[in-house]
Order: C-alpha cells, then structure tokens, then sequence
C-alpha cells in the first residue's frame, strides 16, 4: 500500500459502477471523477437513481468500483480484499443514514459504543467513550432511553454519536435529514458543522438546497455522472 504524496483524502477517476443482474446490467455510475481534500464539507444532489447512494457506498468502502481508480488516503481501494476494505471502513469512515439503522433494544449508550464492541475494546472504555460522544451530540439527559423513546432528531443524534465512536475521518450522510422537519435537519446539520469545524471531512447526500448548502461544494450528479460542481 503506496502513500500518494498529495493532500487529497479522495480520489477517484473514471469510476465506473455496474450491477450485474445476469440478464440485465445496470450502469449506476458512468464515469466520475472526484477528489476531495481532507476537512472538506461536501454536498451531493442529484435525481432519484443517479447514482448518489453508489456513489457514497465506494467512498465508505461498502462497494467497490467495476472500474476506475479509487485512492482513500492515498491507499488503492481495489487492491484491497473483503478483510482489509472492512478494516478501512472501521478505522476511517462513519456512516449516516436516514432511517437512522439503530438496534432498538438497546439503549442509546449501547448503540452508539457498537463499533468498539467489534473492536474489542475494553467495555469501561466503551462507556466512557460512548458517554461522551452521547454528550457531544446534546443526548446527556437521554443516555438510557430506547430509540422507541427518542425523537427523529435525537434518533439521528444517536446514529451521528454512533458513527463518531471510532474517530473516524470522513462522515458519510446519505440523506441524513430526509426524515427530519425543518427545524429539526437544521439541528442535526449544525452538529455536522460543528464535527467539520472539529477537523472531519463530511460527505452529505441531500435534496434538500438548505441543506446542501452546509457544504463548501455542491456536487451534481445526473445518469451516473457529476454534471456539476460548485
Ligand atoms: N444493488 C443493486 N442492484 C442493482 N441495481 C442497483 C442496486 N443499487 C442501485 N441500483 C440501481 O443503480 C442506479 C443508481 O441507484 P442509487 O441507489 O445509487 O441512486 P440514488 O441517486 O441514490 O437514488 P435515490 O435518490 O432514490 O436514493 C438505479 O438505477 C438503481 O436502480
Ligand atoms: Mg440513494
């Protein structure tokens, strides 16, 4: 694994991502090209189908490209196996999604402290961590509560707090207000203002122009393919 000697932490070129269904071969991504540089906050918009959620799937390491070159942190993704690629997405990557994917019997502290679990780290350390990160994301007073019991908002928080647990470097958010009203993705994108000002690059999915408008760029993506970017 060769370290590319420049600052940026994603590079793609001509990434190509095809389904095969057998019969049928869906191209969702035709040809992107992508680099994004390290405390970046980017927004991604784009019609249903474009290709936005595969699009984020390789930049988290959940997929790989058909094609083309991906470098995360100057490592070549498609050099890397099924282990190794899990390992990366562990270490660097956080993931946000809008149904907020929490596991409802546990409590807010178990949710969030789940990525160590698989780490296996030390269960005091575990709380310790997931206490704090349940404080940044203004869940102190609702520490013990179920999702059941939690607002969208503070679900959402939890699933923010859960994805903060490992330190990762990029957040990745595929329409990480889509549920929420107004008032309340608002709240939810301060807190991933405040996690870019920390340091993390953040990767957001939206149809929201408020929204996107969090981000330093807007990237526009249409039939597989950035159209736009500003
Ligand atoms: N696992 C899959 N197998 C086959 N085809 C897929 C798969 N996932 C996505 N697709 C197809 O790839 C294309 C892009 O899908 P993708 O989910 O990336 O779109 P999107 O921009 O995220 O849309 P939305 O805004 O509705 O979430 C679509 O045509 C979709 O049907
Ligand atoms: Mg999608």
């Amino acid at each position: 694994m060769s370290k590319v000697n420049d600052n940026f932490l994603i590079k793609m070129k001509g990434v190509k991502k095809i389904y095969d269904l057998g019969e049928v071969k869906v191209v969702a991504l035709k040809n992107v090209n992508l680099f994004v540089k390290e405390k970046e906050h980017i927004s991604i918009m784009g019609p249903s189908g474009s290709g936005k959620t595969t699009l984020l799937n390789i930049i988290g390491c959940l997929d790989k490209p058909t094609d083309g070159e991906y470098y995360l942190d100057g490592v070549d993704v498609k050099k890397l196996d099924d282990d190794h690629l899990s390992g990366i997405r562990n270490k660097k990557i956080g993931f946000v999604f809008q149904n907020y994917n929490l596991i409802p019997q546990l409590n807010v502290i178990e949710n969030i402290g789940l990525p160590l679990i698989y780490r296996g780290i030390d269960e005091k350390e575990i709380i310790e961590k997931s206490k704090y990160y349940a404080n940044l994301v203004g869940l102190g007073d609702r520490m013990y509560h179920r999702p059941t019991e939690l607002s969208g908002g503070q679900q959402q928080r939890v699933a923010i707090a859960r994805a903060l647990v490992n330190e990762p470097v990029i957040i990745l958010g595929d329409e990480p207000t889509g549920n929420l009203d107004t008032k309340t993705g608002k709240e939810i994108m301060e807190i991933f203002k405040k996690l870019n000002e920390m340091g993390r690059t953040i990767i957001i999915i939206t149809h929201d122009v408020k929204v996107a408008e969090y981000g330093e760029r807007i990237v526009k993506i249409l039939d597989g393919e950035i159209i736009d970017e500003r």
